[in-house]
């Protein structure tokens, strides 16, 4: 079983984007723990980060026949893309989306995600380990 981790925009800034909000780890942190759950879950693991929608779109088009499931932080395009919805939406893996703060709790433009739309699951406000807990829920939900 392979999966695909997509981060979205400005990820690749953890540690020094708002630390408050998204924590002292940076990104190279959030890879090799990814990594680990993905090992710990026993599912092979490819990872992708973008600050580009149409790059996000071309990874989850690509991912066609060859990912079993995916685990998306859209980060900001989470409140305006429908292009990655339709894209999720077009290739049809089962996919849970993951955000590190709880985005209910902020702004109220964070509230609305139209990638839930095409998730089986969100996990929001648990930290990075809601990308284990995201690696770790999927992995079992396709195994049943
Ligand atoms: C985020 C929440 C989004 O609202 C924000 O734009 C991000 C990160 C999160 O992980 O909490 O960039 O997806």
């Amino acid at each position: 079983m392979k999966f695909l981790i997509i981060n979205g925009p400005n990820l690749n800034m953890l540690g020094i984007r708002e630390p408050g909000i998204y924590g002292k780890q940076d990104f190279a942190y959030l890879l090799d723990y990814v990594k680990q759950a993905c090992d710990d879950a026993g599912v092979e693991c490819e990872t992708f980060q973008s600050n580009h929608e149409g790059a996000i779109v071309d990874r989850i088009q690509e991912a066609y026949g060859k990912i079993d499931g995916i685990v998306i932080n859209p980060a900001a395009y989470t409140h305006t893309s429908v292009a990655i919805l339709d894209a999720l939406k077009s290739v049809g893996i089962p996919t849970v989306e993951v955000h590190i703060s709880d985005i209910n709790s902020r702004e109220e433009f964070r509230k609305h995600s139209y990638v839930s739309l095409a998730a089986k699951k969100t996990i929001a406000g648990h930290g990075i380990p809601g990308y284990r807990e995201a690696i770790l829920w999927l992995a079992d939900e396709l195994r049943k």
